[in-house]
Formats: C-alpha cells, sequence, structure tokens
C-alpha cells in the first residue's frame, strides 16, 4: 500500500483547472521530486493535500484513510508536515520558540508539554544546524537560516510525509549542497519526501522518482534519469540546454 495516493485530483479556480486529473502514488521512505514551470500546479498540489484547498474532483488518502475535505491541523495530525514557499515565521518569537509552535501544533500534541516540546524543538535545531541561533531574532536570520527554521518548524509536528516546498530557492550552491545534505539526512531517518525545487541537479540528485506538472497535468513519473531524457518534459520545461549539460 503507498503511503499517499492522489487519485484523479483535480482542482479549479475559477474556470482554471490548476491540477487535472492528477495521479500520483508514494512509497514509505521515498523521495519524489515534484517539477514542472511556474504555474504548473505544485504548490496546489501540495495545498490540497494539506487540506488548504478543498479539492474540486478526486481523492486523496494517506495511509489508506481518505484525508480529502479535512482542516489543515487534522491533516497535521495525521502525519503530514510541509514548509511554505514564502516563509512566515512568528517574528516576535525565538528561533526555538518558533519550532516549539510546531511541536505544540503537531501530531504529538495529545501529552506533548511545554518541557517536551523544548526537549524535542532543541533536538531538531541541532540536527538542522540551527543550534547556535536558538535564541535568535527572525529578523537577524540569514535566508539559509529562514529555509532551516521552515524545515526545524515542519519536523516538529513528527510529520511521516514531509512535503518541501522550494527550500533551496534563492540559495548560492555552497548552502544549497548544505540543505540537500540535511535532506538526505532526514530521510535516512525514516522519512517520506516530496521535493518541489527549480535546482534541477538537486532534485534529480535527491530523488528516487520524479513527476512533472504542466498545466496542471502529470506529463511524467520516472526515475531521474528518464525524465531528463523525456522529450516532452524537455520541450515543456527543461530545455535543450539541460540536456547538453547533462550529457
Ligand atoms: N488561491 C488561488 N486562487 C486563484 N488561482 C490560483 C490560486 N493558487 C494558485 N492559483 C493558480 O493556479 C495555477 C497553479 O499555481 P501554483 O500551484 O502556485 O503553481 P506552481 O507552484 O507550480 O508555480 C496558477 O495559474 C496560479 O495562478
Ligand atoms: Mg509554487
Amino acid at each position: 500500500m503507498s503511503l499517499l495516493e492522489c487519485t484523479g485530483v483535480t482542482k479549479y479556480f475559477g474556470g482554471l483547472a490548476a491540477l487535472h486529473q492528477v495521479n500520483l502514488q508514494v512509497s514509505a521512505g521515498e523521495i519524489v521530486g515534484l517539477i514542472g514551470p511556474n504555474g504548473s500546479g505544485k504548490t496546489t498540489l501540495f495545498n490540497v493535500i494539506t487540506g488548504l484547498y478543498p479539492l474540486s474532483m478526486g481523492s486523496i488518502r494517506f495511509k489508506g484513510e481518505d484525508i480529502g475535505g479535512i482542516r489543515p491541523f487534522q491533516v497535521c495530525r495525521k502525519g503530514i508536515g510541509r514548509t511554505f514557499q514564502i516563509s512566515k515565521p512568528f517574528t516576535r518569537m525565538s528561533v526555538l520558540e518558533n519550532v516549539m509552535v510546531g511541536a505544540l501544533y503537531g501530531k504529538a500534541t495529545a501529552g506533548e508539554d511545554l518541557k517536551n516540546a523544548r526537549t524535542s524543538s532543541e533536538a531538531i535545531l541541532e540536527q538542522a544546524g540551527l543550534s547556535a541561533k536558538k535564541n535568535a531574532r527572525i529578523s537577524d536570520l540569514t535566508l539559509e537560516d529562514k529555509k532551516r527554521l521552515e524545515l526545524s518548524k515542519a519536523l516538529a509536528t513528527k510529520p511521516e510525509l514531509l512535503l518541501l516546498d522550494e527550500v533551496m530557492a534563492g540559495l548560492n550552491p555552497t548552502e544549497i549542497k548544505e540543505i540537500m545534505n540535511l535532506i538526505r539526512k532526514i530521510q535516512q531517518g525514516g522519512m517520506t519526501i516530496i521535493v518541489v525545487e527549480h535546482v534541477m541537479h538537486a532534485v534529480m540528485s535527491l530523488a528516487d522518482r520524479v513527476c512533472v506538472l504542466h498545466h496542471g497535468e502529470k506529463i511524467a513519473d520516472a526515475p531521474p534519469e528518464e525524465v531528463s531524457r523525456d522529450k516532452r518534459v524537455i520541450e515543456s520545461y527543461l530545455g535543450e540546454e539541460f540536456l547538453l549539460a547533462s550529457s
């Protein structure tokens, strides 16, 4: 059984089908890359999986259970964590307090008191390389730190499935490498991950499988090597330069 199973997922905004009949299955332990041009529906797919937007048609099952139509906090407590493309940390709280919000809001809320939330959040910050800045103000963080914080907040909810929306956007090559290492470490801890990313070398190296969206439709779903040679994917997104650069 797949951990996540999206069947015929369709989302309309007025007359626009942001997602049309998307089928996506993700098995436990996989890293799946989700790519496609701007506006192709990647973030919308995360938004319908996490209950932020209602589905227009189709179904979403997580661990065999239909989660279509339930609220975002319920989806979170079922075990799906996410980051946001545009992160909005609580600016009056410290780094640690922001992560603790995730811990208290998430799956383990029942029985999770403040002390436990602090301990688990400190461990997450340690793993994310942010320990030294746990008492820092949000306004003092670099962009990379903010991305690490966004990831830490999601991890603090104790997900089984983690949805990452462009966590590498705007970072330099060294920072991208560091975030890639962090994502690998998280996967090695048993996490299943869907990565939305425009940094192609990162997706292709991290993902076991890559799905491609184009105008809300899935046009490819295959191992990275295969997707990077797919004619439709090259035409609609990657461009001939990618083929030349990777050959
Ligand atoms: N809340 C919304 N209201 C209206 N249209 C939206 C909304 N969210 C996304 N869209 C539209 O849906 C399409 C897919 O957007 P999005 O999922 O954000 O794409 P991506 O993340 O792949 O860049 C775009 O045409 C976008 O303008
Ligand atoms: Mg997006």
